[in-house]
């Protein structure tokens, strides 16, 4: 099947869980910004119900959420052109997601990574809602027939199970209804790494502060932080292809090139041979320049609380009148009764 009968239209989504770093900045929302326009329309979710999936907090959520809200908007986010909600106020996400969870196969969730990683060796102990987070991603997408699904490359393996699941359902229900959404993961900063080993992911959840820059990181702490970052006893390379077995130089220099909105390519030409005591630096400095503002306009819109909850409320309004139709439908195809 092919996607010509479908409009394009853009989900993607981000966990309230703990405080957001460069890299969902860099890695996500930076991106959701640049494919925002008018033409397109673009549907930027707080997945909280994704959130619980591990303990949290209820206080922490709601300002985990209130928070990720200003961020979006703090970033370049317009409400009024994109549509911006928290996913529990739109309730057919949970109720594709349960449709999904009795598509999907558990063949299919044990093969997920991400499970894997999080659960560990405690796949005894964790939610079942942990496990069964695919499938709800899945609804996340396809309840609203989004085509393009911009995430960062740890994602990649969900949407690849969301393409899956709605040919199932397609199949299974002899239907051409569901479309195959595309993962869009673009730009040099698509897996940004931790900045104390550049072989593990940058994460909210790991052990040291110093490993992640945070959305909400002074000027101080965020040039404390480079300057202790691990690098390595070279230079920077003449060639990109210098930076092979050189994870964290490698890291450095696409968050660099990221932030700079230019390639690696670009920053080696600009560093070739540059020691770390003159990168570092103005890596530092860049960073600041762009993720300062951020921080001081999420903090001015935390301010007001209520008109945050008053953009989410605007937004699930939207969300709905596009998701409810869908579900419906879905609803007939599966063979429910409806009123
Ligand atoms: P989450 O909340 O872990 O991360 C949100 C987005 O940030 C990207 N990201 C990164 N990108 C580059 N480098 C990093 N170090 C880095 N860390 C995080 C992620 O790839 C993601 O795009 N399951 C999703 C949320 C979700 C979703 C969806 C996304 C739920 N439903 C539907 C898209 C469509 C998650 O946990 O992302």
């Amino acid at each position: 099947m092919t996607n010509a009968q479908f409009k394009r239209r853009v989900f993607s989504g981000i966990k309230p869980s703990g405080g957001l770093t460069m890299g969902n900045y860099l890695g996500a929302i930076k991106r959701f910004v640049e494919m925002q326009n008018a033409d397109t329309e673009s549907i930027y979710c707080v997945v909280d119900m994704h959130a619980i999936t591990v303990w949290q907090d209820p206080a922490d959520l709601r300002h985990a959420t209130r928070e990720l809200v200003a961020a979006y908007i703090a970033s370049g986010i317009d409400p009024e052109t994109s549509i911006l909600f928290n996913q529990s106020q739109v309730s057919a996400h949970a109720e594709l997601g349960w449709i999904f969870n009795c598509v999907a196969r558990v063949g299919w969730m044990n093969r997920m990574t991400q499970f894997k990683d999080k659960a560990g060796k405690n796949t005894e102990q964790v939610s079942l809602g942990l496990y069964a987070y695919p499938s709800l991603m899945a609804a996340d997408i396809l309840i609203y027939h989004a085509t393009h699904v911009p995430v960062g490359e740890d994602q990649k393996q969900h949407v690849e199970l969301t393409r899956d699941i709605a040919a199932k359902f397609n199949h299974d229900y002899k239907v051409d209804f569901f479309p195959q959404p595309e993962p869009i993961i673009e730009g040099p900063a698509t897996r940004i790494m931790n900045l104390r080993d550049g072989t593990k992911k940058m994460s909210k959840s790991g052990a040291s502060d110093m490993e992640r820059i945070n959305m909400t990181d002074d000027a101080a702490l965020i040039a404390k932080k480079f300057k202790k970052a691990k690098s390595d006893q070279e230079p920077l390379p003449e060639t990109v292809a210098g930076l092979k077995d050189r994870p964290e130089a490698k890291n450095l220099v696409e968050i660099y090139a990221a932030l700079s909105d230019t390639s690696p390519e670009a920053v080696i030409k600009e560093f070739a041979g540059a020691q770390w005591g003159r990168f570092k630096p103005e890596l530092a400095d860049l960073a600041v320049s762009k993720l300062e503002p951020i921080s001081q306009e999420m903090s001015r819109l935390m301010q007001d609380p209520a008109e945050i909850d008053r953009i989410l409320a605007k937004g699930a309004d939207k969300a709905n009148a596009i998701a409810q139709p869908i579900l419906d439908k879905a609803y007939d195809i599966v063979g429910f009764i409806r009123r």
